[in-house]
């Protein structure tokens, strides 16, 4: 089943997403339907409160990408209750979108490498290292379950400067291939 996307301004994005405990029910149709919802709209990443579910879970497959980054080579995992736990000192700044951002792309400044803590499916710890556009991917992901969305990490100025675009994203008023969720008290605005 293909989930709607949440896009900015609904308000599970700003949520502060729960711990998932052994035994969630429906937990592995929910990782079905994220891996099924990710592919129809081409992401390459997607957390659980992009589709209106409030817990720690995230789902990547950039594998993709993988002719411009090497370090993307079979990134295909499930991440439950994902925790990083180490960020090195070095950053670099690249371009990223967000499937509940669509149309926008803005420069992001992040650590080139973090080591994390989480749980695969079958709920075994497991601690990695990532580096490069891998521990970016993660970056982001992991953010959506603290509430935060790229657009947070960029200037005032030049955010100020997307208000526009924002504004029209949080009424629907967007053109994206894929179904999305609006804000529920702006339902009635233009979406399609
Ligand atoms: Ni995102």
């Amino acid at each position: 089943m293909i989930y709607p996307i949440a896009v900015y301004g609904h308000p599970v994005l700003r949520k502060i997403a729960k711990e998932i405990k052994p035994g969630h029910e429906g937990l592995n149709e929910i990782i079905e339907n994220m891996w099924e919802t990710m592919y129809e709209s081409d992401g390459i990443g997607l957390a659980a409160p992009q589709v209106n579910k409030s817990i720690r879970l995230i789902v990547i497959d950039a594998s993709p990408l993988e002719d411009d980054f090497p370090e993307l080579k079979d990134f295909k995992k499930v991440f439950i209750n994902p925790q990083i736990i180490n960020y090195n000192e070095e950053y670099d700044i690249i371009a990223e979108g967000c499937l509940s951002l669509p149309t926008i792309s803005e420069e992001v400044k992040r650590p080139t490498q973090i080591t994390i803590n989480y749980m695969d499916v079958h709920f075994n710890p497991i601690t990695e290292t990532y580096h490069g556009f891998a521990a970016r991917v993660l970056q982001h992901e992991h953010d959506h379950l603290e509430g935060i969305l790229f657009v947070d990490h960029i200037s005032p100025l030049k955010k100020r400067l997307l208000k526009g675009k924002l504004t029209k994203i949080s009424k629907g008023d967007v053109d994206v291939e894929y179904k999305i969720t609006v804000p529920p008290t702006l339902n009635r605005g233009k979406r399609r």
